[in-house]
C-alpha cells in the first residue's frame, strides 16, 4: 500500500499490525486522532514524515503484536480478541499500577510531587476505563454479535432500544478521546515516563507500566475505532 502527506492515519494503521506500531512507537496518535492525515499527526507528534514514509515501506508489511487478520475476521471473533486481551489487561494492570503509584507516593512523594498528580488522572482513567468497558461488554459487543448472527442467516434482529449501532458507537468513541486526553495528561506529568536520575527501581517500574498502560490503550482503541465500529456500521448499513 502506497502512503503519502494525506493518507489518514487509521488507513495506515489499519493497513498492518507492523504499520499501526511504527506509528505508536514514533508517537503519532493514529486511535483517537486516526481521522486526520499523516501529515498533521507528524506535525502534532515533532516527527518527520519522510523517516516514517521510509520506516513504513521497510517494515510496514510485516506481521505485528497485534496479530490476526482483523478486516476479514468475524466480528465475533474481533470482539471476544478485544475482551480477552485488552479489558482483561486493563482490569489486572489497573489494581498493579495502583500499588506502584501508592508506594512511589509514599517514599518519594514529598520530592516528586509529579506522582500525586500522575496519581489523580489514573485514578480517574481507571474508573472511567472500567465503566466503558462495562459497557461495551454488556451493551454493544453483543449487539455486534448478534446483527452477525442474523446476517448469517442465524436469529432474528430486533431493533434495539438505541435505535442504530451508531448511537453507542458514538458515545463510545467520544469515551475513548476522554482517556486518550487522560494518558496524554499522564504522558506529560511523566515528562514522557522518564523517571529522574534519583529513581529506585519502583519507581522506575511505575513509570515503564504506565507507558505499557498507554500502548495497550491505543492498540484497543484502534482495533475498536478504526476496525470493528466502522465494520459493525456497514454490517447494520447493508441490512436496512
Ligand atoms: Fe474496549
Ligand atoms: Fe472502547
Amino acid at each position: 500500500m502506497n502512503f503519502d502527506n494525506e493518507t489518514r492515519l487509521k488507513e495506515i494503521a489499519v493497513s498492518s499490525p507492523a504499520a499501526a506500531q511504527i506509528l505508536e512507537q514514533a508517537g503519532v496518535d493514529y486511535c483517537c486522532g486516526g481521522g486526520r492525515s499523516l501529515h498533521d499527526g507528524c506535525a502534532d507528534a515533532g516527527v518527520s514524515v519522510q523517516e516514517i514514509l521510509a520506516r513504513l515501506s521497510a517494515g510496514g508489511e510485516q506481521a505485528g503484536p497485534e496479530d490476526g487478520d482483523w478486516i476479514s475476521a468475524p466480528l465475533g471473533e474481533l470482539t471476544e480478541h478485544i475482551r480477552q486481551k485488552h479489558h482483561g489487561y486493563v482490569r489486572e494492570a489497573i489494581p498493579r499500577v495502583n500499588a506502584l503509584l501508592e508506594k512511589g507516593k509514599a517514599k518519594h512523594g514529598a520530592r516528586h510531587p509529579e506522582i500525586t498528580a500522575i496519581e489523580g488522572l489514573f485514578h480517574r482513567l481507571g474508573l472511567e476505563m472500567m465503566a466503558h468497558m462495562q459497557k461495551e461488554e454488556m451493551i454493544l459487543f453483543p449487539y455486534i454479535e448478534r446483527l452477525e448472527r442474523s446476517r448469517n442467516g442465524g436469529a432474528t434482529l430486533e431493533r434495539p432500544f438505541f435505535q442504530s449501532v451508531r448511537n453507542p458507537i458514538q458515545m463510545m468513541m467520544n469515551e475513548h478521546d476522554a482517556a486518550g486526553n487522560l494518558a496524554k495528561q499522564i504522558r506529560k506529568a511523566s515528562s514522557e515516563y522518564a523517571p529522574p536520575a534519583d529513581a529506585c527501581a519502583s519507581f522506575q517500574r511505575l513509570y515503564s507500566q504506565l507507558h505499557e498502560f498507554e500502548a495497550d490503550l491505543h492498540q484497543h482503541v484502534h482495533l475498536e475505532n478504526n476496525i470493528l465500529f466502522p465494520r459493525a456500521v456497514e454490517m447494520e448499513n447493508e441490512g436496512r
